[in-house]
């Protein structure tokens, strides 16, 4: 397996270079857990909401920032099929939150040519969310340069099932053969098979764990933590982590071409 940077304009590469990153390793994919609203809330006497509300703010600078940066697809976590088991009142304003967002962002996004998909299991969610989502993946879909893919009501061990599903049909239908199933045909059933593995996940907030985001796609993301929480996380810190990433050694599971490490 070998890493294909994104190919970036004359415009995109000076930027990059502007900013001290090298245009030759860029990732194409970058990956967010975005953790730590709550706590960013509670340290500062607000309710939780204002944290998520915050978080919101933060996501619209870093999408347009990975977009100028060159990248193809930047996938955040906006809700786990966990996060139902938060209470009534937070569930419903993240509902709220991420209605009114949808809302607001949908003309910048389209006059910014920014493809929105989301991953996750879509008809679990109120009805008028699902249908905003659903229209803006529809008015975006054509765009090509660069994706925003949300992950919402996702779980990576639902999303494995749903794939295992799907080729389960196949099946029974006489299509292939249970020999006939192999590792790509997983991916080729997961909920963005068109979207390459991220190559960079970040996680703010500081918790060393996946927490059932992309189980199947990170199986060889490097992965940067950092202890600055959601809503403090700006442009230094994502062109941090991307220099963090520049210096890391992708090996795939091989050796490095040195043969040193
Ligand atoms: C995790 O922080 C964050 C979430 C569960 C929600 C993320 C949502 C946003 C950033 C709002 C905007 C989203 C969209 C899609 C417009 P946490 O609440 O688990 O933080 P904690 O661990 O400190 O409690």
């Amino acid at each position: 397996m070998t890493v294909t940077p994104p190919k970036l304009n004359s415009i995109k590469t000076q930027y990059v270079k502007s900013v001290g990153l090298d245009p030759e390793r860029m990732p194409s994919h970058v990956a967010i857990i975005m953790d730590g609203n709550g706590r960013w809330a509670q340290a500062q006497g607000k309710h939780r909401l204002m944290g998520h509300n915050q978080g919101y703010l933060t996501l619209k600078k870093i999408v347009m920032e990975a977009e100028q940066l060159g990248l193809k697809c930047l996938t955040v976590y906006g809700f786990s099929t966990e996060n139902w088991r938060r209470s009534p009142e937070e569930v419903g304003g993240l509902m709220r939150l991420m209605l009114v967002a949808m809302r607001a962002e949908i003309d910048e996004l389209i006059q910014k040519e920014i493809r929105v998909r989301i991953s996750g299991r879509l008809h679990e969610l109120p009805d008028d969310l699902r249908e905003e989502f659903e229209e803006a993946a529809s008015r975006t879909s054509l765009f090509t340069n660069f994706t925003f893919n949300l992950a919402i009501n996702y779980g990576g061990r639902a999303e494995v099932v749903d794939s295992v599903r799907a080729i389960l049909q196949k099946v029974r239908s006489g299509k292939i053969l249970p020999d006939q199933i192999e590792e790509r045909m997983i991916g080729d059933n997961l909920y963005a098979p068109d979207i390459p593995d991220p190559d960079l996940l970040i996680r703010t907030a500081g918790e060393l764990r996946l927490s059932n985001f992309l189980l199947w796609e990170t199986a060889y993301s490097e992965i940067y933590v950092t202890p600055t929480c959601w809503p403090d996380f700006d442009r230094d810190h994502f062109i941090g982590s991307l220099k963090e990433y520049q210096m890391r050694t992708r090996k795939f599971g091989a050796v490095s071409e040195n043969g040193l490490i």
